[in-house]
């Protein structure tokens, strides 16, 4: 009886999981991601490694303000304004983490495989210090 209780929760979970992701329809984002919360704090030198690490990566697309209107951004899918408010509901930091981890091939690239694990939290740490403020 424990056993199929179990199974019910593995399905239940699994079937979770897919709704969680259809949500967030062709990126790679896990159930939980919107409560996972930045290992480093807001600081000005954590922002400041940020911006490098945006620079050297993400402008080309994103624009040097996160406006999704960089030199290589694709015409027919266009960078995502990253400063536009409708997404920051949609987007915690727990999610952008995810966002840029795996990336939305083949728009936009996984960095999975460029950028530091921890390293990838002081961009998200930039993405959210473009933002307009309320
Ligand atoms: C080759 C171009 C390209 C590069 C380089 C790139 N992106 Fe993107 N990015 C895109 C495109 C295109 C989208 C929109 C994809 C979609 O929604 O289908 C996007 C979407 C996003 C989103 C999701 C926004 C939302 O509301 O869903 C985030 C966050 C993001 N990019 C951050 C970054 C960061 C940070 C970097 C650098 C580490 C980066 N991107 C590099 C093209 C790029």
């Amino acid at each position: 009886m424990r056993n199929l209780t179990v199974i019910f929760a593995a399905a239940f979970m699994f079937a979770l999981s897919l709704v969680v992701s259809a949500q967030y329809s062709g990126w790679t984002v896990p159930a939980g991601a919107k409560d996972e919360k930045s290992p480093l704090a807001a600081t000005p030198a954590v922002i400041a490694k940020g911006k490098t690490l945006f620079t050297a990566n993400c402008v080309r697309c994103h624009g040097a303000l996160g406006k999704g209107d960089g030199k290589d951004s694709p015409k027919d899918d266009p960078a995502a304004d990253l400063t536009d408010e409708f997404r920051y509901d949609l987007n915690p930091e727990g999610v952008i983490y995810y966002k840029i981890l795996n990336g939305h091939p083949p728009a936009m690239p996984a960095f999975a495989d460029k950028i530091a694990k921890n390293d990838i939290w002081n961009v998200v740490q930039y993405v959210i210090s473009l933002r307009k403020k309320a």
